[in-house]
């Protein structure tokens, strides 16, 4: 992405703190086993303002500051460190590439932050997330408040920073749809050689192997979260990510798969037979899915309700789960109990974006809140039938499906499907495996 889609960033950010300051601070390294780290990603957050992807960074942004009010906090170049571990921006790379005002070593934070703190009487932080941050920030603060019998200001409010930022984050530009767009691109391109690739006597992590492979040959930089390839029983375990077991002839396999794409994940799930057929069971339940999805999707436009979706969804489930038998009784009644969430336990959708749970609120004080243009969510039904269901015909039993695509609401009624190329229908997808 462009430079400048960071400056407008943090530019928006910095009109709503007014006279306070932001501290953002990127995500630690994590360590895998002993001198093994995970492999980094940058806070969302942090990215998100920033685009600079190396750890042990601090950004802070100090609106009105005569010196710049871009500062930011980074290790220095390094030759003999970059040798072994990688190219470091440095100082001049933090200003010259990615648009800061001001750098200085993050090893001398303890020493510079306590005067950008001075007479700012607003504090806006990640709370809660990074808890020895939150620890030194006290410190600094504590500093500045020594200087009280001098005249200086402490902070005396702490604001997270979610409260503007997620509201930012949650209306999707323009650059931040393309990204979206080419993780959903490269993710249906995995799906779809997955479901070339499968055959019963194949492992689920054979099939997720052919899913890596599109997502990094497509440029993606990682998994968007850790992906669910999940054969017959499997698809009814909701974060089932072993993906160790043989593929049976005549199950079903569920997968549930997205690439992160310049910080953007996509979220794709199909579910499609093993032997590249239908039974009539799965076909049932698989039709009945896909009209909830689409019964919740119709709805999905400016101005609905963040829950419509859902329940537009849950009305179609419950009256598959009583046309197939699986539950007795009547519609009215088995959405008054409640009693479809025995096989349909999750909600449908989720904001979409940096994080695959994007940040944002989904109500605005006790209302669900309405759906916006630049929003993006994904729309996700499913139904699970674990084996030995008590009471629960077992032709029925070890059938796990979710459709799940990612939307973006656009302007009037109009919504974009960006995991659209990936096959959907029982003809498509049986026609694509044939293939
Ligand atoms: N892949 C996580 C989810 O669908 O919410
Ligand atoms: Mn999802
Ligand atoms: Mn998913």
């Amino acid at each position: 992405m462009n430079k400048d889609v960071f400056a407008t960033r943090r530019h928006n950010l910095m009109k709503h703190i007014g006279e306070g300051i932001a501290i953002i601070p990127t995500a630690p390294v994590c360590t895998r086993n002993r001198d093994v780290e995970y492999p980094y990603r940058a806070d969302s957050d942090f990215a998100y303002l920033t685009h600079f992807p190396e750890p042990e960074a601090v950004a802070v942004l100090a609106p009105g500051r005569p010196q710049g009010e871009f500062i930011m906090f980074c290790r220095e170049k390094d030759p003999e460190k970059e040798t072994w571990d990688g190219r470091r921006a440095g100082l001049e790379g933090a200003c010259n590439d990615y648009g800061a005002d001001d750098a200085f070593p993050i090893d001398d934070i303890d020493d510079i932050l306590p005067g950008l703190l001075e007479n700012r009487p607003e504090v806006h932080v990640p709370m809660g997330r990074y808890p020895d941050f939150n620890d030194r920030l006290m410190g600094w603060v504590s500093t500045v408040q020594k200087k009280a019998r001098a005249g200086v200001h402490a902070p005396k409010r702490f604001v997270d920073l979610s409260e503007i930022l997620y509201e930012l984050r949650l209306i999707k530009q323009t650059p931040e749809l393309r990204a979206l767009k080419k993780a959903c691109t490269i993710s249906a391109k995995a799906h779809k050689r997955a479901m070339r690739a499968c055959k019963p006597g194949l492992h689920e992590y054979q099939i997720e192997a052919e899913l890596n492979y599109e997502f990094r040959h497509g440029g993606g930089q990682a998994v968007a979260y850790p992906p669910i390839v999940a054969g017959g029983a499997n698809a009814c375990i909701l974060h089932y990510t072993e993906n160790s077991d043989p593929l049976n002839d005549g199950d079903l396999l569920l997968i549930d798969a997205g690439v992160e794409y310049d910080y953007y994940a996509a979220d794709i799930t199909r579910t499609f037979p093993v032997n590249g057929k239908y039974s009539a069971e799965q076909k049932e339940l698989y039709q009945v899915v896909l009209a909830a999805q689409q019964a919740a999707i119709d709805v999905t436009r400016p101005g609905t309700l963040w829950n419509e979706p859902h329940d537009a969804a849950v009305v179609v489930l419950a009256q598959g789960l009583l046309d197939a038998r699986i539950l007795k009784g009547s519609l009215d009644g088995v959405l008054e109990s409640g009693s479809y969430k025995r096989f349909y336990m999750h909600r449908t959708g989720h904001w979409l974006g940096m994080d695959v749970h994007d940040v944002g609120e989904y109500k605005i004080e006790d209302t669900w809140r309405q759906l916006e243009p630049g929003m993006v969510m994904t729309v996700e039904p499913g139904l699970y039938i674990p084996g030995n269901s008590i009471g629960v015909h077992p032709r029925w039993w070890n059938i796990g499906i979710r459709i799940e695509d990612d939307v973006v609401i656009k302007k009037k009624t109009d919504v974009e499907i960006l995991s659209s190329a990936t096959p959907k229908t029982v003809e498509d997808i049986e026609q694509w495996m044939a293939g």
